[in-house]
C-alpha cells in the first residue's frame, strides 16, 4: 500500500487552469520532491493535499483511505502534517514556547478548561523529547526571532514532527537560506526516521536531488517528468522548461548553492 495516491487530480481557479491531471504514487517511507518554477502549481498541490482548498477534480488517497472530503484536521488526525512557503512560527516566543504551542494544538484535552495534572506533564515530556532530539536545547529559551533562518526553518520542521505524523509536506523548506543553513536542513530531513515519508517542494535543485528518492517535475499545473534524481538531472526537455522559466539550469548558481558550504 502507498503513503499517498492522487489520482487526476485538478483545481481551477477562474479561468486558470492551476492543476490538471496530476497522478502521483508516493511510496511508504519514500522521500518524493517536486521540483518546478514559479507558478508550476507546487503550492497549489500542497494546498489541495491537506485539505485547505478542494479539487475540481481528482482524488486523494491516504494509506488506501480516501480523503478527498476530509477537512484539513480530519486529514492531520490521519497522520497528515505540512511546513508552510511562508514562515508560520511566533516569532516573539522561544523556541520552547513555540514547541509547546505546537504539542498542545494536538491534545485531546485543548478546548477543555480542566486540563489534568497529567495532560500537563504529557505536553511538557513531548517537548523536552523533541527538543533534546533535535539538539535544540541549547537554544530552548531563545527567542524565535532572534535565531537564524536556518534553525527557524529546522524548528518548523520539528514543529511538524510533533503530531508524529506519517506523511510530511514541506514547502520550500529551503526558502531564503545560505548554503551552510540550506545543509542544516537537508540534514535534517535526511536524519528523519523512514517511519515518515516525506514530500517536499524544493527550489535548490541540488538539495532536492540530495534528499529524493525520486523527483516529480511540474511545468503548467502538469506533472512534466519523473524518477529518481540522476534521470532527473539529465532530462532535456526539463533543462529547457528551466531555461525557459529562468529560475534555474542545472549549471547556474541554483544548483551550485546548497552544493557545499564554504
Ligand atoms: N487562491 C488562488 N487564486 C487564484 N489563483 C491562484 C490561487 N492560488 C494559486 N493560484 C495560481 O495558480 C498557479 C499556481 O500557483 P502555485 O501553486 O502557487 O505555484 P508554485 O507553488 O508552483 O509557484 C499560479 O498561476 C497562481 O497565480
Ligand atoms: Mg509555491
Amino acid at each position: 500500500m502507498n503513503a499517498l495516491e492522487v489520482r487526476d487530480l485538478g483545481r481551477s481557479f477562474g479561468g486558470l487552469q492551476a492543476l490538471q491531471n496530476v497522478t502521483l504514487s508516493i511510496a511508504q517511507g519514500e522521500r518524493r520532491v517536486i521540483i518546478g518554477t514559479n507558478g508550476a502549481g507546487k503550492t497549489t498541490l500542497f494546498n489541495l493535499l491537506n485539505g485547505q482548498i478542494r479539487p475540481t477534480r481528482g482524488e486523494i488517497v491516504l494509506f488506501g483511505e480516501p480523503i478527498t472530503a476530509l477537512s484539513t484536521p480530519q486529514r492531520a488526525a490521519r497522520g497528515l502534517a505540512r511546513t508552510f512557503q511562508i514562515t508560520s512560527l511566533f516569532a516573539e516566543l522561544s523556541v520552547r514556547e513555540n514547541i509547546q504551542i505546537a504539542v498542545q494544538a494536538l491534545d485531546p484535552c485543548r478546548f477543555s478548561f480542566v486540563r489534568t495534572i497529567e495532560s500537563y506533564r504529557h505536553i511538557e515530556q513531548r517537548v523536552e523529547e523533541l527538543l533534546a532530539q533535535w539538539q535544540l536545547e541549547h537554544c530552548a529559551a531563545q527567542r524565535v526571532n532572534k535565531l537564524s533562518y536556518g534553525v527557524q526553518r529546522q524548528l518548523e520542521v520539528v514543529m511538524a514532527l510533533a503530531s508524529r505524523p506519517r506523511v510530511l509536506l514541506l514547502d520550500e523548506p529551503m526558502a531564503g537560506l545560505s548554503s551552510e543553513e540550506t545543509h542544516l536542513v537537508t540534514d535534517i530531513i535526511l536524519a528523519l526516521d523512514r517511519a515518515v515519508t516525506v514530500v517536499m517542494i524544493e527550489h535548490d535543485l541540488a538539495a532536492a536531488f540530495r534528499v529524493a528518492d525520486r523527483v516529480s517535475a511540474m511545468d503548467q499545473g502538469q506533472v512534466v517528468a519523473e524518477g529518481p534524481p540522476a534521470l532527473i538531472r539529465d532530462d532535456e526537455a526539463l533543462q529547457r522548461i528551466y531555461l525557459r522559466g529562468g529560475a534555474l539550469g542545472t549549471a547556474g548558481p541554483a544548483v551550485s548553492a546548497g552544493g557545499r558550504s564554504q
